[in-house]
């Protein structure tokens, strides 16, 4: 080519000087061409420049500038003389040129949203002029208008730098993953970039941000045969001033490269609209070989100075990226055997279901908790809650245990490094619900009572089967001519609802202070039903302690032992649960570890 296309290298500039190489007439317009030139001749879908060429013997309105026969000439009328070998500005018609360099990059952005959202899509032709289309092969459904819409505009949002380089073509093929067919060979390419989206092969004038166009007002999207027309429009800018930008070209690393992707990471995550989408971010920014990881190779290469300064911006972009993804959503797991995110085709199924958001549900305690109530209540036992932070008089002195008594230590107890009250005694942490005996007998008063108490309880013991802090259900119910068969018949009643039909529980004779006579409560296990087996050797499983309630029990608590009767119980909601058939947790404190991988499962 002769003329030399100065709107390659710098497409802000409006004015040049130039020689004249060849003047020619085309019936009633002169074609002029020239050493070199600002006018960008039509092509690549962009209109050309219009403005004028003169020097003081002539002048040349511009109408059209075409590339023909490996020059670019221009076309228009010629007012006075112009002359080969003559010196001539040139000056171009900035608000067309501006105009067309707006919608010129919006065809670009467009596309970088339809990659976005359909990264195997093929581009066969595009017009940036008036009537703006992208041209792509193969159907694009039309109910994607508006997420490319929306994306296009997050692009222009983000005020993401607009690159220009000219490569060889080996070079955009390291640079690209899409390289179009069919490219020269033989001499150096343009390229265009936005950001950190790869570089494809253009032409073109082109905006230094997006931030210079005005926005995307319109996405329409239509078919022809075998292909889809993505139809554009730019909003109409009312700004006269355009805004002046003082980058250069960019083909060094700095710390602008973090800043921009940064900004085009977050708003692409801000415009995302999908947890599937969220994934397919963190890997692009985030993963294995995601454009941090890209940034870091590079990172190497620099001086330590500048290492050490640039370091703390990559940490900074890394971490800023990260908090805008936030948690990692598992989505592989979540959606393995439904369908694949990644759109693979041009033609995505609209009707596919979302991505499933991950529910929440309560921990197990809580919802063993919530169904032993239920049960209860349907046996008229209103639920109970009693301080947590007790009296030795509840937990202990008003259930019978003599001052001193080495029963006391059975339990354990913390005691609260407090003042003791002179008539309740130490401060503790409730070592068992049994203290809310006492207190909902002080309560109620007058009989029947009918309750469940369900608490946090405190104990030094950490092992398998026990957690310092864990819950008991304390079971109490005062009435007249209350006896063993009532306890029995409740036992029973609690046992199949909550382990089901098929178990059943018996009665062990055993010692507690504040119930007489007191029983161990075993259950049928639920792997050998009661025939004995590895977990429970002779058949049952432990549930704990109940008993008729001892009568120094109930004149601690106000009640008159001649006229009154009743049983008690209290059984740890844990190891209930654990005995519950199918839990299978082998190891109590799996419950309290706040492992999201182990209480996802109940
Ligand atoms: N409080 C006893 C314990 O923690 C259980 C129990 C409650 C025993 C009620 C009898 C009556 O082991």
């Amino acid at each position: 080519m002769q003329t030399k296309p100065l709107y390659l290298d710098n497409s802000y500039q409006k004015t040049c000087s130039a020689k004249i190489l060849d003047v020619q007439s085309d019936g009633k317009n002169k074609v002029i061409i020239l050493d070199q030139t600002i006018f960008y001749p039509e092509g690549g879908g962009q209109p050309s420049d219009q403005g004028v060429i003169k020097n003081s013997s002539g002048t040349l309105k511009v109408e059209q500038v075409l590339l023909k026969d490996q020059n670019i000439v221009h076309i228009g009328k010629l007012e006075g003389k112009l002359e080969p070998d003559q010196e001539v500005k040139c000056e171009i018609d900035w608000d067309r040129r501006y105009k067309n360099m707006q919608v010129h990059s919006a065809g670009h952005v467009i596309h970088e949203a339809v990659k976005y959202l359909l990264p195997d899509s093929f581009p066969v032709e595009a017009k940036h002029g008036k009537n703006a289309y992208l041209k792509y092969q193969g159907q694009i459904e039309k109910t994607l208008e508006h997420r490319i819409l929306e994306k296009a505009n997050a692009i222009i949002h983000a005020k993401l730098p607009i690159f220009t380089e000219f490569v060889s073509l080996e070079e955009l093929k390291k640079r690209s993953p899409w390289v179009p067919p069919h490219l020269p060979t033989n001499k150096p390419l343009r390229i265009m970039w936005i950001a950190n989206f790869p570089p494809i092969p253009d032409g073109g004038t082109q905006l230094k941000n997006t931030e210079e166009i005005p926005g995307i007002s319109e996405v329409n999207i239509s078919h022809e045969a075998e292909d889809t027309l993505v139809n554009y429009k730019i909003n109409s800018s009312t700004n006269k001033e355009k805004p002046v930008f003082s980058y250069s070209i960019q083909t060094k690393f700095d710390h602008t490269v973090l800043q921009n992707l940064k900004n085009e990471a977050l708003a692409m995550i801000m415009g995302a609209s999908d947890a599937g989408e969220l994934e397919r971010l963190r890997i692009q920014y985030l993963g294995k070989s995601g454009q941090l990881a890209e940034v870091a190779k590079q990172l190497k290469n620099l001086d330590p100075a500048q290492k050490a300064e640039i370091g703390v911006l990559f940490n900074d972009v890394k971490t800023a990226i990260t908090d805008a993804l936030g948690p990692s959503l598992k989505i592989k797991n979540l959606t393995a055997g439904r369908h694949d995110l990644t759109p693979k085709i041009l033609k995505p199924d609209p009707t596919l279901p979302g991505i499933p958001r991950p529910l929440g549900h309560l921990h197990p305690v809580t919802q063993a908790i919530t169904e032993i109530s239920d049960i209860f209540a349907k046996i008229g036992f209103t639920r109970v809650r009693y301080p947590e932070v007790e009296w030795d008089w509840y937990a202990f002195g008003a259930l019978n245990f003599p001052e001193g008594h080495p029963a006391r230590d059975d339990w354990e107890t913390f005691f609260v490094d407090a003042p003791a009250d002179p008539k309740l005694g130490k401060m503790l942490l409730t070592p068992h619900t049994s203290s809310g005996q006492i207190r909902e007998m002080e309560t109620t008063r007058t009989p029947p009572i009918r309750m469940v108490n369900i608490a946090k309880c405190y104990r030094r013991q950490s092992d398998v089967s026990h957690t310092v802090m864990f819950h008991q259900f304390e079971g109490l119910v005062i009435d007249k001519g209350i006896n063993i068969t009532n306890l029995r018949g409740t036992i029973e009643y609690f046992v199949k609802s909550f382990f089901g039909p098929d178990r059943t529980s018996r009665l062990r004779p055993y010692h507690f202070q504040f119930t007489e006579p007191s029983f161990e409560v075993d259950i049928s296990c639920g792997i050998c039903n009661g025939r004995g087996c590895k977990l429970c050797k002779e058949g049952w499983l432990e549930l704990g302690g109940s008993g008729l309630v001892h009568p120094a029990v109930l004149t601690a608590g106000g009640i008159d032992p001649a006229v009154y009767s009743g049983f008690a119980f209290g059984w740890g909601v844990e190891r209930c649960y654990m005995m519950k058939s199918g839990t299978k947790i082998d190891d109590m404190r799996l419950l309290y570890d706040n492992d999201i991988r182990f209480l996802n499962q109940f």
